[in-house]
């Protein structure tokens, strides 16, 4: 029987150390030690034997059984590792696949323009000035000589604030809207600073309004010069050169007489057609010209409900539309293409 010990010892040592995955030292684990396995069928003949032999014999089985239990855990051990960095190593990671790259964001186009604009006019002398978008009444229509009730008022519906529901202070008489342009920003900037000024306000405005070619929200660039003995002839100098400076050297301005109530006189300012130079196009409908900003010397009624004095100072002011000027520089054909967020139109610039 101890030769039968011996040879087990033997064969489990020699299978053990070789055993490679898992799976087979579990099956070597059964067949030496499992309850039918190779060292119970030894021992199961061990009854018959005389009490010290028995004993002796014990020893050495035990001895086996200890062995056999150590060469299992330390084969394990090994073939799990080795599993493991069979798995790392294994085809399902592919190395050599190329890496994801970072795809690098852009400008939108009217966050472009707008910034090419007031650069254009930063290079002018002009400084660069904010004003919220959630405005009073009083500086977006009142004190731009747009009374209540004025019909000029109807051209710039827009969105009202319930300023009790949000615990705002209340402005007697005074109601909180969206900004329908830049303008107020004008009469803010004069209550605040003495003249000379001369400033450029860009930022988003809001009308009701929305079609082909109008959206409720979109974005203006004012400007603002006085200063004692402004004339109108430095209002068309100083446009005459964004424009060139903007849209190229070769472009012609044209200025139209038109009406706004915070300027007088007031003009519209034209450019020669970026699509055909003026002979005549579908963009131009066949003019030779296109609208793209107002303007006008400021009005005597703006500058005393600011706190300047008419009979000191004079000056002019513009406005214009930044998704109009980039449609136009970039000769995007519909407006509603700015705010959809697609890529495919959005990577183009
Ligand atoms: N605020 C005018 C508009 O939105 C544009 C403008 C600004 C006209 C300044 C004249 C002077 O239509």
């Amino acid at each position: 029987m101890q030769e039968k010990l011996k040879a087990l010892a033997e064969a489990a040592r020699r299978d053990i150390t070789v055993a490679g995955e898992p799976a087979r030292v579990e099956e070597l684990r059964v067949r030496f030690l499992g309850k039918k396995g190779e060292l119970s069928q030894v021992l199961g003949s061990m009854g018959k034997l005389p009490p010290e032999e028995r004993r002796s014999l014990g020893e050495v089985a035990n001895r086996v059984k200890a062995e056999i239990e150590s060469l299992l855990a330390a084969a394990l051990e090994r073939a799990e590792g080795a599993k493991l960095e069979a798995e790392l190593r294994g085809p399902k990671l592919d190395v050599s696949l190329p890496g994801r790259g970072v795809r690098p964001g852009r400008r939108h186009p009217v966050s472009r323009t707008l910034e090419d604009v007031v650069r254009t006019f930063a290079r002018l002398g002009f400084d660069v000035l904010h004003g919220p978008e959630i405005e009073l009444d009083y500086f977006n229509f009142e004190a731009l000589n747009l009374p209540k009730d004025h019909p000029a008022r109807d051209m710039q519906d827009t969105f009202y604030v319930e300023t009790a529901s949000l615990g705002l202070a209340k402005v007697p008489g005074s109601p909180v809207l969206l900004r329908t342009h830049t303008s107020p920003v004008q009469v803010r900037a004069m209550l605040n600073q003495k003249p000379p000024l001369r400033i450029v306000v860009p930022g988003r405005v809001y009308r009701r309004d929305s079609d082909l070619t109008h959206t409720p929200m979109f974005h203006q660039v004012e400007g603002l010069l006085v200063d004692r003995d402004v004339t109108f002839a430095e209002l068309k100098g100083t446009l005459d050169a964004f424009v060139k400076a903007f849209f190229g050297s070769s472009t012609r301005t044209r200025f139209r007489p038109s009406f706004f109530p915070f300027t007088e006189p007031s003009a519209e300012v034209d450019i020669s057609c970026t699509q055909c130079g003026g002979k005549g196009c579908r963009v131009c409908k066949q003019t030779g010209w296109l609208e793209v900003l107002g303007s006008g010397m400021v009005h005597p009624n703006v500058f005393s409900a600011s706190g300047y004095d008419p009979r000191e100072v004079t000056g002019f002011a513009f406005g214009m539309g930044v998704e109009r000027l980039a449609m136009l520089r970039h000769g995007i054909g519909d407006l509603r293409m700015m705010f959809e967020n697609d890529v495919r139109f959005l990577e183009q610039f």
